[in-house]
């Protein structure tokens, strides 16, 4: 049966802002009370203790897996993490039956997919709390450690603006969807060929979120407090895009002339993994600004904060 008190972790914009709130300080607490420990040292409080968390990816993933498997351990945990591609899943078994079947044997469930509607299918008939690592639209762990680590570099996120200069992706979305829940701006600045789904941006409007689509980078980044980007082929785009893709995003890659328009102190975040020279120079990524190896281990600690809310602990 169903436990009515758990939460499934799908979108930043399918939870109030009240709890993504908790869930940011959370992880800061958190993380503040491991400094300077060895990172296989489990936490002070074990909440996770006796549970058993599946990690399925059906894509590749470094960060995710690992940053995944680590945060479970640390809560007091264990994991399965499984390949998409080794289960009945991937060869005919309804994705209906894998997560019923799957509620019998582990407490939560953490899945990197394609497609959005593999995600809610297994959501809507897990007994457990599912968590979304990853599909082809949004990536909502991403940008929960990608908050975390704005505002422990530079204060509150809310009026803050943020400019996104690329592909139109689903990192893009989700921090729209975050735009509108944390109330901060957002600007992309990409081709029209790669603008974002409309429906993003004009939720985040409606929320009270100033969100432009600005063609001119130099333009776009004025003002900027955090310049954003993202490879220019995802991993569910094919890879025969690539070279138009190149052509269509040459003029938005971040560089340090580009982030000379921004604001002095404009911090440079990316996702990861990135390709060096492509959609951001070294000198940006390894400049001063730039807080890329933060936000991968935030969400570390974002992570283990999402899992202890799914699980009401
Ligand atoms: N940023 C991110 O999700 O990285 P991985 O693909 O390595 O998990
Ligand atoms: N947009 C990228 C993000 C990888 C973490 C992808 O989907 O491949």
């Amino acid at each position: 049966m169903k436990d009515i008190t758990m939460n499934h972790f799908l979108d930043i914009n399918k939870i109030a802002p009240t709890e993504l709130r908790k869930i940011i300080d959370h992880a800061r607490q958190m993380k503040d009370a491991r400094q300077g420990q060895p990172k296989g040292t489990m936490d002070a409080e074990q909440p996770l203790a006796g549970h058993m968390v599946a990690l399925i990816f059906e894509k590749p993933s470094t960060r995710t897996r690992v940053s995944f498997d680590v945060g479970v351990r640390q809560l007091g945990g264990q994991t399965m993490v499984l390949s998409g591609a080794d289960m009945q899943l991937g060869h005919g078994e309804t994705i209906a039956d894998t997560a019923r079947v799957l509620s019998r044997y582990v407490d939560m469930i953490m899945i990197r997919t394609f497609e959005e509607a593999t995600l809610l299918e297994m959501a809507e008939h897990a007994d457990v709390p599912v968590i979304n690592g990853l599909t082809n639209r949004t990536h909502p762990c991403q940008i929960m450690a990608d908050i975390m680590t704005f505002e422990e570099h530079r204060g509150p996120i809310t009026g803050k603006k943020v400019v996104w200069s690329g592909d139109g992706n689903n990192v893009f979305a989700s921090f729209a969807h975050a735009a509108g829940q944390f109330g901060f701006d957002l600007t992309f600045t990409g081709p029209e060929q790669l603008d974002p789904e409309m429906g993003f941006i004009e939720e985040a409007r409606a929320k009270g979120s100033n969100v432009q689509i600005e063609r001119d980078p130099h333009k776009a980044v004025q003002g900027a407090d955090l310049v954003v980007t993202d490879t220019w082929v995802s991993m569910h785009d094919h890879p025969t895009t690539r070279e138009r893709r190149h052509n269509q995003l040459r003029a938005y890659q971040v560089n340090a002339e580009l982030m000379a328009h921004a604001n002095e102190d404009a911090l440079f975040m990316h996702c990861l993994p990135a390709h060096r020279n492509e959609e951001a120079t070294s000198e940006v990524m390894d400049g001063s600004n730039s807080v890329i190896f933060d936000e991968a281990e935030n969400r570390l600690h974002a992570q283990k904060a999402v899992m202890r809310w799914c699980l009401g602990k």
